[in-house]
């Protein structure tokens, strides 16, 4: 039952909401905007004013060394137990096929060159040759790396197990 007492009280709890609203939007973006005036925001429109490389703007913040430096690092027989995730379906003698192709020399070696193994061919349309740098991109996700691979493999996350890996790999055709 509405009589026009409690439409007016109703409106007014409605209006007093939205007052405390606004209210505390204003003190935010007031604040914020005072957190932000200080040296950040001159450094920022140095950035934006630099604008001189393309990939200036995305700010990549690489942390640690680089995949090249933990490779010079690296360590054969921490690779050997990383190796435990591809051993379901890879093998490291030369020419045995499994449910992957042989890794035997893999390093290095033509991507998709094993003869009679039936690939996907997602592998040869994103690289040509087994380099270190892109077995640690297709390592770090190889779906993401080449998408539609027959390789149902989740992705080492750690670098230093990739290195580790590749550093074993590399090791088996010495
Ligand atoms: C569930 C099975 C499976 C697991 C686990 C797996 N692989 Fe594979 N791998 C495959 C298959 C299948 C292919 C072929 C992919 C294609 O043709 O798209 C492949 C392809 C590859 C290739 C390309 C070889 C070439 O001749 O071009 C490399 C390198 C490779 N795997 C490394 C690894 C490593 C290192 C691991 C462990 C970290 C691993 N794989 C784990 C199934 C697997």
């Amino acid at each position: 039952m509405f009589d026009t007492m409690t439409l007016t009280k109703a409106g007014g709890a409605l209006c007093g909401t939205l007052l405390v609203f606004l209210l505390g939007n204003w003190a935010a973006e007031t604040l914020y905007s005072m957190e932000g005036g200080h040296g950040d925001h001159a450094e920022q429109a140095y950035v934006i004013d630099t604008g001189a490389d393309d990939d200036q703007g995305e700010e990549v913040v690489e942390e640690g060394p680089s995949f090249e430096e933990v490779l010079a690092e690296a360590d054969v027989a921490k690779g050997a137990k990383v190796f435990s995730k591809c051993k379901a379906c890879h093998k490291i003698e030369e020419g045995a096929n499994a449910t992957g192709p042989s890794l035997y020399g893999v390093v290095g070696r033509t991507v998709g060159s094993i003869d009679g193994f039936g690939y996907s061919g997602s592998l040869v349309a994103v690289a040509d040759v087994w380099s270190p740098d892109h077995l640690n991109d297709f390592l770090t996700n190889p779906k993401g790396f080449a998408p539609g691979t027959k390789m149902s493999f989740a992705g080492l996350k750690k670098i230093t197990d990739r290195a580790n890996l590749v550093a074993y790999l590399d090791s088996l055709d010495d």
